[in-house]
């Protein structure tokens, strides 16, 4: 016996928490709080398995599920998503119970193909499509299409009134709390939001559009179980309505400075600068990253969340250093924009690197409000005070 937990007398979670990952998507994400890949076992007067676990965890997956049921009992799977953090045990478990029918969405049937080379049962669905699984119950399927695969679907369950959301509303958030109420608060929502920052913003604009149409149905929503982290049971909507605001325009009263350094100059103009924001402003928060040394996906973050931005980079062979590129290119991959934005940076001759960080920022759709800050070599104490000055005008600019 390995993990499983009644959800409700009919829904059992039989999924797997990975507390030991620290990085998703290869090393593109991280993870500092683990996650968990959620399977759910639904039984009516049929049996359905809602997605399996990722493939490291295919053997373990099965030997837990037969510890739950006799796996021929299972007569349905759905398959909300065909990426290998769900799919990846359905070779493992199909080998077992082969021919069992594969409910999917048509992209799903294509995409699972293209990963398995299988000629498994498909039945793919559309939305508004249903399967009666007796009993009262009923699910719904409703695609999500690019969020954030062009497979994704949702199902809800009539009857229990639960809708499984697939990655949409998840968190990469290990824990052995089942629940929203359960956990820590902030650690939930900065997940959460870090998952949506990272992973759906790029898609915000389908997002929105499926909010709607989701609310428009007007289901009567006792859970939202999403395929990572906890599950939405207290107050299920309060997700749904964190989507819309980061879906639209959002910010907080927050400037985030992000630079890197070699040998220290730019930092000390970093620094120099937050202080001149916080004289001019003693409300708004102000957020230090170095790009080096800090997590990218937590400065991503930091800008989704931020109603202002400042890049500082010394020029290293006419450009900004690699990790301040870095960001640069993620922030711009994940459509954050619509920020108020400068730049600054030391340098020693020619100095292009706050040239390009702004070009950067306003290719990526960020209004550069002031023009970039540059220091030659190290600044003295007039240099630093010119930072504080051009961090205090820069403050009553965005504020
Ligand atoms: C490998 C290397 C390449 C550099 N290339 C340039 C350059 O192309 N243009 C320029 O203006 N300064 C260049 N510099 C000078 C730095 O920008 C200067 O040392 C700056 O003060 C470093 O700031 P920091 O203390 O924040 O690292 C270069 C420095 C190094 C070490
Ligand atoms: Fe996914
Ligand atoms: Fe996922």
């Amino acid at each position: 016996m390995d993990q499983s937990f009644a959800i409700t007398p009919s829904v059992t979670w039989v999924g797997k928490i990975d507390h030991e990952l620290t990085h998703f998507h290869g090393e593109e994400l991280s993870t500092h709080r683990g996650s968990s890949y959620n399977a759910y076992l639904v039984r009516g007067e049929k049996t359905v398995l809602i997605d399996t676990v990722w493939r490291p965890y295919a053997y373990q997956f099965v030997e837990n599920l037969e510890s739950v049921i006799d796996l021929k009992e299972i007569d349905y799977i759905i398959s909300l998503h065909s990426e290998i953090d769900h799919s990846g045990s359905l070779p493992a478990l199909l080998e077992k119970i082969p021919g069992t029918p594969v409910y999917c969405s048509q992209n799903g049937a294509k995409m699972l193909k293209a990963h398995y080379h299988q000629d498994w049962n498909f039945h793919p669905v559309k939305t508004g499509d249903t399967l009666d699984i007796g009993g009262g119950k009923t699910f719904t399927f409703v695609e999500a299409r690019m969020l954030h695969w062009p497979d994704n679907m949702m199902a809800f369950l009539s009857g229990d009134n639960i809708l499984f959301s697939t990655d949409v509303f998840g968190q990469h958030f290990a824990t052995e709390f089942m629940y929203n109420d359960q956990v820590n608060q902030d650690a939930l929502y900065y997940e959460a939001e870090k998952y949506y920052a990272n992973i759906v913003a790029p898609f915000s604009k389908m997002a929105a559009m499926k909010l709607k149409e989701v609310k428009a149905m007007n289901l009567p929503l006792s859970m939202i179980c999403p395929s990572h982290g906890v599950i939405w049971r207290d107050n299920p909507g309060q997700i749904v309505e964190a989507y819309e605001k980061w879906s639209s325009y959002y910010h907080h009263n927050k400037i985030t400075i992000v630079y890197d350094t070699m040998w220290q100059s730019t930092r000390k103009m970093a620094e120099a600068i937050a202080a001149g924001i916080k004289q001019a402003d003693s409300e708004v928060e102000v957020v230090v990253r170095s790009a080096s040394k800090h997590d990218k996906n937590d400065i991503v973050t930091d800008v989704f969340n931020s109603k202002a931005v400042l890049f500082g980079s010394p020029t290293v062979i006419r450009s900004p250093l690699s990790p301040i590129v870095a960001v640069l290119d993620l922030i711009n991959a994940m459509d954050i924009k619509d920020k108020k934005a400068a730049t600054f940076g030391s340098y020693g001759w020619s100095g292009e690197a706050a040239k390009v960080m702004a070009e950067h920022l306003e290719k990526a759709g960020f209004e550069i409000v002031q023009d970039g800050i540059r220091t030659m070599w190290v600044p003295d104490e007039d240099a630093l005070e010119q930072c504080r000055a051009f961090g205090e005008e820069f403050a009553k600019k965005v504020k």
